[in-house]
């Protein structure tokens, strides 16, 4: 079974459309975050804090290299995977990967009482705009692409992505 690789900005939903996919194909769901803060015993932000953004990136990075070679899992990344290319280029590889596409009004929606993003602290509507600017290149050059803006469920997004993997599969 190919792995489904889910992508996309903080707040896109990429975490809740994991769990459905992942109770509907039976698959399990691997949050690369999560595993990053249970390995380093520590959260997001303190390895932010203590390590730097470099050292998040090579944790993010031997992980994305770790889990593009087995197969069977819905894998849900975090929102700065498409800063290095070889990461998709690896789950591409491997799997089926789904960018969940979002924007800016609906991420601060959804992230306005959030402290677990280190990249959002200060002034958080700037810093959503200007970090989706940065990336917008990135996650519209993944192939695969659904707009989940103004969709108050996940269903239909994990219906969608379901068919796309029976579609490919086959
Ligand atoms: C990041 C997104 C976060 C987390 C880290 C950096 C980013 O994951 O990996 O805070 O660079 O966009 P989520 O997309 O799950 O919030």
């Amino acid at each position: 079974m190919r792995n489904i690789v889910l992508v996309g900005f903080m707040g896109s939903g990429k975490t809740t459309v994991g769990k459905l996919l992942s109770e509907k194909t039976g698959m399990p769901l691997v949050d690369m975050d999560s595993v990053i803060e249970e390995r380093a015993g520590k959260s997001i932000n303190d390895i932010f804090a203590h390590e730097g953004e470099a050292h998040f990136r090579k944790l993010e990075r031997e992980l994305a290299m770790e889990l593009s070679a087995r197969q069977g899992q819905v894998i849900s990344t975090g929102g700065g995977i498409v800063l290095n290319s070889d990461n998709i280029a690896d789950f591409e590889k491997s799997g089926l990967v789904v960018c969940l596409l979002v924007d800016a009004e609906t991420v601060l929606e959804r992230l306005l009482h959030d402290t677990t993003r280190p990249l959002l602290a200060g002034d958080k509507a700037a810093r959503i705009l200007g970090i989706l600017e940065s990336r917008k290149a990135l996650y519209g050059s993944i192939r695969h692409r659904i707009d989940t803006s103004g969709r108050p469920s996940p269903v239909p997004t994990a219906e969608e992505i379901i068919e796309l993997y029976r579609s490919n599969n086959s």
